[in-house]
């Protein structure tokens, strides 16, 4: 092609106007619903060692021996690396599937290693979902609030995600009820309900098994797939977590689990558990995208479960984050007395709703100057609502620093509640504010 016809087709730019992108009309429509998180802006902000982050979800990796890692290591790259340096199976190598089921039986699941497919994190497990089961328009119920890296999932597919509100025993079904009424009601195609039964991300609060069945057998009049995401069932502190709502059904449920908390999320191993004919197009989705997952990963994950005490390893993790709970629910106590919080007997979050008229949004570029990091409410509601909930995790910094978040935290707050006070709403912080989310905190050295 000549330079001159390869410029005939290019994106032109009317003189006096930038453009950044050239390809701008190029890309497929479905794009326009990629935007980046709420959550990964706040990372470039968070990672700074003056900033206490109670904004992100990283779980505490330190607390894994490094011996284990390098038992495993050592046998990846020796006695079985030709198998881990090589492409596998699409569906995962079937001795690391076995060792799932045996994972999963600890929730109450007895599955066969068959119906598991190995996926690049439970994220991608979500992704293939959506692959299998969304067209353009259709609806995924979900909680309100719900899971961000879900959310912008179910957007890339152009889905609508309607949420159902979720109180401390979780999921409402009498909301699910009305609102599956309503759509159904509109010609609306409801394609999954999409859950978070164990220590919810974001609310932290966990399904009761009242209403497990209460939510299945309304999926199964519906004719209602449901999508059960359970990350953190294992990592629970005072008692343990209702069964897996895959333990109650095995036909009209997908089940998704992931060793990104139990283990590590470097290695983006996480799991699907499904009914026969879903389980195969999935594993056919899983080969169209990426060919095979990590060989190299799961025979790591493999091998560290053949030969460590893993749920000895889940008990330490179960202890660090207890110990990280406590400090936050004392720390909100203390500083924040007068705020409902919920209190989470597992997992990372605590959801913390302000006082009428905040903006937790607005109200983020204030705490990262005071240097306390959060996840505002509207990242974790399709529709942008959430405006009075904050996200706290507990997982990553600790004790001593979840205290001084908190405490950084109160100050901001007791100021706003103060100029609301005075001025009442959208005084007490301006919307110019918001670029200073991306900015650095003023140097306190
Ligand atoms: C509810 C939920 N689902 C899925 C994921 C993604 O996990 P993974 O690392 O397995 O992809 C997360 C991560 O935080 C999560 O909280």
């Amino acid at each position: 092609m000549s330079d001159s016809s390869r410029s005939t087709q290019r994106p032109t730019t009317t003189p006096g106007s930038i453009r950044l992108d050239p390809w701008l009309d190029h890309y497929a429509e479905r794009t326009s619903g990629l935007s980046a998180s709420e959550v990964r802006a706040l990372f470039a902000v968070a990672s700074r060692p003056e900033v206490v982050s109670l904004a992100g979800g990283m779980p505490y990796v330190s607390a894994l021996p490094q011996e284990y890692l390098q038992q495993a290591a050592n046998i990846a790259t020796s006695s079985r690396r030709s198998e881990a340096l090589q492409y596998g199976s699409g569906q995962g190598i079937p001795q690391f599937r076995e060792q799932i089921t045996e994972i999963m039986s600890l929730e109450g699941i007895h599955a066969h290693a068959d119906d598991v497919v190995v996926t690049t994190g439970s994220q991608q497990a979500v992704d293939l979902m959506c692959r299998l089961f969304l067209d353009p328009g259709d609806v995924v119920i979900a909680e309100g609030p719900s899971y961000v890296g879900s959310i912008g999932i179910f957007r890339s597919y152009q889905a609508e995600t309607v949420h159902v509100p979720l109180d401390d025993e979780g999921l409402q079904p009498e909301a699910l009820r009305e609102t599956i009424a309503r759509l159904e009601a509109q010609g609306r195609h409801i394609k999954f309900l999409y859950t978070i039964p164990n220590f919810h991300n974001p609310a932290g609060v966990t399904l009761t098994m009242e209403r497990r069945r209460e939510v299945l057998d309304i999926a199964h009049k519906h004719n209602i797939l449901v999508l059960e995401d359970n990350p953190y069932g294992l990592l629970w502190f005072d008692r343990v977590p209702p069964e897996a709502i895959r333990s109650l059904d095995g036909d009209g449920v997908v089940y998704l689990g992931s060793f990104s908390k139990i283990f590590a999320p470097g290695f983006r191993i996480g799991y699907a558990l499904a009914p026969h004919a879903i389980r195969e197009k999935l594993v056919l989705a899983n080969e169209s995208a990426i060919l095979s997952p990590t060989t190299f990963g799961q025979i790591m994950i493999s091998e560290y479960l053949s030969h460590n005490d893993w749920r000895g390893q889940i008990d330490t993790f179960r202890g660090v984050y207890r110990d990280r709970r406590d400090a936050m629910l004392k720390a909100l106590d203390d500083f924040l007395p007068t705020l409902d919080k919920t209190r989470p007997n597992g997992g990372f979050y605590v959801w913390l709703s302000l006082p009428e008229g905040f903006n937790s949004k607005e109200m983020l570029p204030l705490a990262v100057r005071e240097l306390v990091a959060y996840t505002p409410g509207t990242a974790f509601y399709a529709d942008g609502s959430g405006q009075d909930k904050i996200r706290l995790s507990f997982c990553y910094p600790t004790p001593e620093e979840i205290r001084t978040g908190i405490e950084r935290l109160s100050r901001v707050i007791n100021r706003e509640r103060d100029l609301l006070e005075t001025f009442g709403p959208g005084r007490a912080h301006g919307e110019d504010q918001a670029h200073l989310v991306t900015t650095p905190p003023p140097n306190t050295n």
